[in-house]
């Protein structure tokens, strides 16, 4: 197993930006792979102001922020990012076709030492690992948002990746400043499977008039010392996602004990998709 040196990320979006954000900082020469230049752009633009919102802060210094952004480059070409690096994190949108197709690419143009790693939040990696060559070499890197402060990364091991290639991605993520925690893969991975049905349980209580969605928030940030309510986060998290992840542990289990709320199901189809929508369980309008 190679060193890994150069990382391409796939995909500049809110995780994406994180992630690149986080590599470049922490000496990795990185390449972040956008769809235009004019997301590409964006998404350099919003790194290069949160290191300098960490220079205002005095986190790091402005050499740090310089050098950061030295690392940093962009690339439309997904073939000529991969061919350049030792692991590729893809982060794109959660789309099963669409990670399988760029995972075939990247396996056809990645050299033959390189880990491909995604970020998805509910894909098999185990099938992701199937569209490659090198179904050893590919893991899940489960990050979180925001990606610069939350120190969790969950490693998932596919069914196929090596004990070699799991080492290799657990110390480029401690090497990243991150805290690396590694599972197995199974729908929701540990992560999902724990938050998701006890933000369903949460909608639960107010679906059936147990409480308003402050008191159930309350009890949990009061009693569980949780930094932020199940439906709070359930919110910035976007009822959307959530539902979509709650369906993926339903179906991979095939158990009722996953079955997402009605109210969960009439929210997402009314709109009410939580801070991005700018209603939810929560008004963000104002
Ligand atoms: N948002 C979260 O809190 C969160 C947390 C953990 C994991 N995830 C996972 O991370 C992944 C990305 O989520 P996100 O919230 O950053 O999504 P996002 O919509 O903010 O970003 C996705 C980005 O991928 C880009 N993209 C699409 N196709 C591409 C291609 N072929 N080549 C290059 N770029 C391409 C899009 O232009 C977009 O900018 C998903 O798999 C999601 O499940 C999200």
């Amino acid at each position: 197993m190679n060193t890994i040196s150069r990382i391409a990320v796939v995909g500049g979006g809110t995780m994406g930006n994180g992630i690149a954000h986080v590599a470049a900082q922490s000496g990795f020469a990185t390449t972040l792979v956008e769809t235009d230049q004019a997301r590409l752009d964006k998404a350099i633009a919003t790194i290069t102001k949160n290191l300098d919102r960490m220079v205002a802060k005095e986190k790091i210094s402005q050499a740090d922020r310089d050098a950061a952004l030295g690392r940093l480059g962009g690339s439309l070409s997904l073939a000529d990012a991969a061919a350049g690096a030792d692991l590729v994190v893809e982060a794109v949108n959660e789309n099963l076709e669409l990670k399988t197709r760029i995972f075939r690419t990247l396996d056809e143009a990645a050299p033959a030492h390189a880990v491909l790693a995604s970020n998805t939040s509910s894909i098999s990696i185990t099938k992701l690992a199937t569209a490659t060559r090198r179904p050893e070499q590919v893991i899940g890197m489960h990050f979180f948002n925001p990606v610069p402060m939350m120190k969790l990364v969950e490693l998932v091991r596919a069914h196929q990746t090596s004990d070699a290639v799991a080492e290799a991605v657990r110390q480029t993520a401690v090497a990243m400043g991150k805290e690396p925690v590694t599972v197995n893969d199974y729908p929701g991975f540990v992560s999902n499977r724990v938050l998701m049905p006890m933000i369903n349980e949460a909608i639960g209580c107010v679906h059936e008039g147990v409480a308003t969605p402050e008191a159930v928030d309350q009890v949990m940030k009061l009693g569980m010392a949780h930094p932020m309510g199940p439906l709070r986060l359930a919110d910035f998290i976007g009822l959307d996602v959530c539902l979509a992840i709650l369906n993926v542990l339903y179906e991979g289990f095939k158990d009722p004990r996953y079955r997402p709320n009605p109210l969960l199901v009439k929210m997402v189809d009314a709109g009410l998709l939580g801070d991005k929508s700018g209603r939810g369980f929560y008004d963000h309008t104002k």
